[in-house]
């Protein structure tokens, strides 16, 4: 496969190289260009994706029919922190993708504290090859504090029960988005 400087490149790169995930959650439904994607790759997986903008579940779903896509996936207008409490079983996949809605208010971005109570509910619920992919966009000020914490966090994290992999371009001007990988350490 190709490789560019989208960080989507980086998280296809991911995705090419783990088991068919049959538990999906998308953490920041947004728009649903990343549902819609990963409902596309993975059509026997089922997904499950959160927004606090009933506007992004509405926009998503819409996205969704229009591709003939009518089952496979539940909504909830909810914050990603409460990841464990809708989703009952083992989660081999879970995306974060952080920032604000396209095309929506950007005042209602992403933030650190929720971010990271969010990834910590899915690691409480990540399968033993599970996956959480979380691209970060350090090129706006509140998404360059996120980072800066959402890494912080991610680094305190125990080597012994979780590996942490940043996937970041280096010879890219200005602040470009990168990846965090997340997985259950597998000795
Ligand atoms: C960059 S967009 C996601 C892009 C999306 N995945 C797509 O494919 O279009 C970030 C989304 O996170 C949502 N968001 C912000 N805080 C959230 C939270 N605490 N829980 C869940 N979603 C949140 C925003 O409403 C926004 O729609």
């Amino acid at each position: 496969m190709a490789i560019n400087h989208h960080v989507s490149a980086y998280v296809d790169l991911i995705l090419s190289d783990m088991p068919e995930p049959r538990v999906i959650v998308d953490a920041t439904l947004g728009n649903g260009r990343d549902t819609l994607k990963l409902m596309q790759r993975f059509p026997r997986a089922r997904l499950y994706a959160f927004d606090i903008q009933k506007r992004a579940l509405e926009i998503s779903r819409q996205r969704l029919l229009s591709h003939g896509i009518t089952e496979g996936f539940t909504f909830y207008c909810a914050s990603h922190e409460a990841i464990p409490r809708f989703v009952d079983r083992p989660v081999d996949l879970c995306l974060f993708n952080l920032g604000y809605l396209p095309g929506g208010d950007k005042k209602v971005h992403t933030t650190p504290r929720k971010t990271i109570q969010g990834i910590e509910g899915a690691l409480s619920i990540l399968s033993p090859g599970g996956r959480i992919l979380v691209t970060l966009y350090p090129g706006s000020l509140p998404g360059k504090i996120e980072s800066i914490e959402v890494e912080a966090y991610v680094r305190g994290l125990d080597q012994k029960k979780t590996t942490v992999m940043s996937v970041a371009p280096l010879n890219q001007k200005n602040q470009p988005p990168y990846l965090l990988v997340l997985s259950p350490y597998q000795g």
